[in-house]
């Protein structure tokens, strides 16, 4: 498949380089829509991209964030505080260190909501039509990253989350710890405005080679491939998993 990439000298350079596309696609969409809608993933690349982010802020505030509006692709069902959530992570890295409203951070429910990770699902889901209405679920930006295997957000190869048409939040038995997620589907996935994949590591240069000689067809084996969202995909590499 064709990737429209950016290589970087390493992870540090990736992310500098991601936090300035992304100030500048949230500009672009205050001033076009008045709100920047995110979804955020889990997984050590953003994480530097969200302490990054929080530096920038410390140094000189500069988002409008009563505008900003951050959601997650996918979430481990865990407790928020749990080591392996997504929201705790996003939390220590990111949201303590800055001035957005509560209302505009918009976590998954977890267990604590004492709950089934299906009725999770749906509750999210329910809080995305309540924020988009009746338009697409079009994120302003979708922050993705690349499992060794292919997955992204918690869409693993042979999920049936995969061929869903309808749902946008679909619990799912992922292999991987925990097994128990939340993800958007593709039906999500596939409407957003911006798209970034964060990819770094050498642990990551096998698959990166291989979605690349995957064809073009949106049909691949790989979930990865298969998010082709109308504002394309922008993928940033650092050197060692671009191969
Ligand atoms: C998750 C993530 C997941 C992640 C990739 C890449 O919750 O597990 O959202 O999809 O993005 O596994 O993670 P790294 O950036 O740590 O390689």
């Amino acid at each position: 498949m064709k990737m429209d990439a950016r290589v970087f000298s390493d992870a540090d350079a990736l992310s500098r380089g991601a936090l300035d596309a992304l100030l500048g696609i949230m500009d672009d969409s205050i001033r076009q829509r008045s709100r920047f809608a995110i979804a955020l993933s889990g997984g050590h690349t953003p994480e530097k991209l969200y302490r990054l982010w929080a530096d920038s802020e410390k140094k000189k505030a500069r988002a409008p964030w009563d505008k900003v509006h951050l959601f997650w692709s996918d979430e481990r069902y865990v407790p928020k505080d749990d080591p392996l959530s997504n929201y705790r992570m996003t939390r220590e890295a990111l949201i303590a260190h800055i001035a957005i409203p509560a209302a505009n951070v918009h976590p998954a429910p977890g267990p604590d909501a004492a709950r089934t990770p299906e009725a999770a699902a749906e509750a999210y889901e329910a809080d995305l039509r309540k924020f988009f209405g009746s338009a697409l679920p079009a994120f302003d930006l979708q922050l993705l990253g690349l499992g060794p295997e292919g997955h992204t957000a918690s869409l693993f190869p042979g999920s049936p989350a995969l061929e869903e048409k309808k749902r946008w939040v679909m619990a799912v038995e992922a292999p991987a710890k925990p097994p128990r997620r939340l993800t958007f589907t593709p039906a999500v996935l596939n409407q957003g405005r911006n798209t970034f994949f964060l990819v770094a590591g050498a642990d990551k240069g096998e698959i990166v080679a291989a979605l690349k000689a995957e064809p073009d067809s949106g049909e691949s084996r790989y979930p990865a491939a298969r998010i082709r969202p109308p504002g394309g995909v922008l993928w940033f590499f650092d050197k060692a998993a671009a191969g």
